[in-house]
């Protein structure tokens, strides 16, 4: 039998200061369940099972810095300090479970103002207003909708921009004393940082513009307003969209450079992510191969680490135990997250322990589960095994 102490999935990361007991991750998810940016009772449950089933590191959804940042009006949130405490309930369960409980902060730019999912996802309009949820007018690098039909966004000032700086730096001192020992900054998806580093994006003429180290200005001093307050050895990671998939828009080459300039200012590591910038659907290139292959994003990751040496987060359509296995035994990536599988499976990575271990005489082995569950299982099982065949 295999031991999965011997795999790489379940062999210990250190980031940082910080040590994962395994390399799997759940990626940030939107739960769209908040009141006035509180995390409350839904989030503790949602997350909690993800730490009882062994996740090595489990992140928030994304908590937003300002709350006209938001992408609906039950976005979680991080911007007054009375959000430390439910925060706080949630990092303290997934640490009681032995996770290590890590957070995302971020700013939905243009994107904000948006009904929620299951409600169309479109720009918050009169009928939204008339039931209690007005518009309000979100902000981006340059005063373009992120699709054709939504929000014209305001574009933010020299003033605003050292505020939305300000802003992450603050969200980053909450996420410390809710008591997260990681944190991701969102800046991918088309949200606000993607909007100042695409070139399809922005269109301004000043310091925050214009070429690479111009574009790439604002999400430079995001990420030192973060380090400053969410001190070394915590690590951080930097969510990136590494490609636009649009014409002449951000790509690999661009994300290297980026990256690199991000190691130099104390980030850990590179969340390897793509797509999501001007409402496209960047997806769309995949169509005629049937939509997005497995692990459609794991090259990203590759190539940062093996180009820089930086350390990096693969996610995207990774469902099956021996793919992420094998991700990280090629060398491709240093953690694997697991989004939607994680929703279909909050299981998962109980199952990718027993999977991995693979099954002599046919018999589960829940040695990685936690008693409380495993204890019984294995003694059904044994008692299962004692059948006569039929
Ligand atoms: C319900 C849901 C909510 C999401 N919310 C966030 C979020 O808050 N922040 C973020 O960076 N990505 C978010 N994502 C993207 C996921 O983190 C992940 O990158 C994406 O789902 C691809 O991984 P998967 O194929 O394993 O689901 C969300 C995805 C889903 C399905």
């Amino acid at each position: 039998m295999q031991d999965i102490a011997n795999s790489h999935l379940f062999s210990p990361f250190t980031l940082g200061g910080v040590t994962l007991p395994n390399r799997i991750v759940i990626a940030p998810m939107q739960m769209y369940e908040a009141e006035d940016g509180f995390a409350n009772d839904w989030h503790l449950a949602h997350l909690g099972r993800f730490a009882i089933a062994r996740a090595g590191l489990v992140f928030t959804e994304v908590l937003c810095v300002e709350p006209r940042g938001r992408s609906t009006y039950r976005d979680c949130g991080i911007w007054k300090d009375e959000h430390i405490a439910p925060l706080g309930r949630i990092a303290e369960l997934l640490r009681r479970c032995g996770s290590v409980p890590g957070a995302q902060i971020g700013h939905c730019g243009p994107k904000a103002a948006r009904q929620k999912p299951w409600d169309g996802l479109r720009p918050l309009g009169a009928e939204d207003a008339a039931r209690g949820e007005p518009p309000w007018t979100p902000v981006a690098s340059t005063a373009e909708p992120s699709a054709e039909g939504y929000h014209v966004p305001a574009a933010l000032t020299l003033a605003e921009i050292a505020a939305v700086v300000d802003a992450f730096g603050q969200g980053a001192r909450r996420v410390a004393a809710a008591g997260f020992d990681v944190l991701d900054i969102h800046a991918a998806h088309g949200y606000l940082i993607h909007t100042f580093l695409s070139p399809v994006a922005n269109k301004r003429t000043d310091a925050y513009g214009g070429d690479r180290h111009g574009r790439m200005r604002f999400a430079l001093e995001v990420a030192a307003a973060v380090r400053a307050n969410f001190p070394a050895p915590k690590p951080i990671l930097f969510r990136l969209s590494c490609i636009d998939r649009v014409d002449s828009g951000w790509d690999m080459a661009d994300t290297l450079v980026l990256a690199a300039e991000l190691r130099a200012r104390g980030i850990d590591a590179i969340d390897c992510s793509s797509g999501g910038i001007r409402g496209a659907n960047s997806l769309a290139v995949f169509d005629k191969i049937g939509g997005p292959p497995p692990g459609y994003q794991v090259p990203f990751a590759a190539e940062i680490r093996s180009r820089l040496g930086m350390p990096t987060m693969a996610v995207g359509l990774i469902t099956e135990p021996a793919h992420a296995e094998d991700i990280l035994a090629q060398g491709q990536a240093d953690l694997v997250a697991i989004g939607r599988e994680a929703l279909y499976d909050p299981n998962w990575p109980l199952h990718a322990a027993i999977a991995l271990a693979g099954k002599p005489d046919n018999q589960r082995q829940f040695g990685y589960w936690p008693p409380n569950y495993g204890w019984w299982l294995q003694y059904r099982e044994r008692q299962q095994a004692r059948r006569p065949a039929r």
